[in-house]
């Protein structure tokens, strides 16, 4: 979900933007107009996450699969051996690495896939080939509802994290990271584009034959608007990232998140009827997984939350059960509403 005032700002605002007699989705990304828009998003994010100045913002196309590609094909040439490490953590990574394989030698460090990706794996400093050109984890797992709560350790190796699922939602340090990325349809807007947050010195190695629209040196140069950019989900970021401050921040957001995390998880644990799905120190704020005593409940479960206003709680396809996503915009009350479902279904059901 998206903020409610960010949603009626963009209402308002549609047909004519700020009084130039014209939408915003029907003027050049080249206008006066768009430069500011997209100036004020970039001014935002990076006060936002404390961006270190030797860091680029790029509003890539194609949302967060496209960055599975265009990681390696911008990364893989930074060393000779041509090798990425990747941690194996649910779906997604497994799909970026599996993506990656298509452009050098990449090795599966670390994986949870034998306990069908319950649980974050330790990653030992020690082992992390110093030649690789980069290490890749996804920073929360959106279909399992896991998260790195420490990064792992790289030595001299870039750290590359796909935080699609959680940017924004908690402090990071982002001098930690060489690539940070993340599609934009959780917490900050439309979906189909993705940002890219790069050190600089990463710029610049990209394979010959990659495509110019994935080349992040290019991107970096022509501030993200080598083509025709996605203005549109631009402009709604940067009014994410306005209602963001004007909510404390990310540090302030970040205590809700916890706070909203604790109070479902406890539900959670407090019962013997719903089973939480991940272990207790590998939990997601953003994305609480669980399951019912059994398929049929899990279904009616579904069903009867949706009458009451609750959407979207069926567990991605890949492995069923229940999945609350509580991304920033998931107001206190919106968990609260869940927790009270919650034990009324289990009291009817139980
Ligand atoms: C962690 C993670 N990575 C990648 C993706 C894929 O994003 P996109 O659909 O923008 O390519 C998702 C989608 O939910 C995700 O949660």
């Amino acid at each position: 979900m998206l903020p409610t005032p960010v949603m009626e700002r963009i209402r308002d605002e549609f047909m004519d933007y700020r009084g130039l007699g014209a939408s915003l989705i029907e003027i050049s990304h080249r206008s006066k107009e768009f430069d500011q828009i997209i100036d004020r998003a970039d001014e935002l994010f990076k006060r936002l996450v404390k961006l270190p100045s030797n860091y680029k913002v790029l509003y890539m196309h194609g949302g967060a699969r496209m960055q599975f590609s265009s990681i390696p094909m911008n990364l893989l040439p930074l060393k000779p051996a041509r090798k990425a490490i990747y941690a194996k953590t649910g779906e997604f990574a497994k799909i970026a690495l599996q993506e990656a394989e298509r452009y050098g030698q990449i090795e599966t460090i670390v994986s949870s896939e034998d306990t069908g990706f319950d649980r974050i794996p330790y990653v030992d400093p020690a082992k992390v080939d110093q030649n690789a050109s980069y290490f890749h984890i996804t920073g929360n797992n959106t279909i399992y509802g896991t998260r790195w709560h420490q990064f792992p350790q790289t030595g001299n190796v870039p750290l590359v994290c796909d935080m699609t699922s959680e940017i924004l939602s908690r402090v990071v340090d982002y001098s930690k990271f060489g690539v940070i990325y993340a599609g934009m349809q959780k917490n900050i807007g439309p979906s189909g584009m993705a940002m890219v947050i790069i050190r600089e010195d990463l710029l610049g190695h990209a394979m010959e034959s990659i495509p110019t629209l994935l080349d992040f040196a290019v991107m970096a140069k022509d501030h993200s608007l080598t083509n025709t950019t996605n203005t549109f989900a631009i402009y709604v970021a940067a009014l994410v990232f306005e209602w963001l401050e004007g909510q404390g921040g990310v540090e302030a957001i970040e205590k809700v998140n916890n706070e909203k995390a604790r109070l479902l998880y406890e539900a959670l644990d407090n019962s013997p009827f719903y089973k939480p799905y991940v272990h207790r120190e590998h939990r997601s704020i953003m994305n609480v997984t669980f399951n019912l005593p059994n398929e049929t409940l899990n279904d009616k479960f579904v069903k009867e939350s949706g009458k009451e206003g609750l959407y979207a709680l069926k567990g991605h396809r890949s492995v069923g059960g229940i999945r609350a996503s509580i991304y920033n915009a998931m107001p206190l009350a919106g968990v609260q509403k869940l927790i009270d479902f919650m034990k009324e279904f289990e009291r009817k059901n139980g």
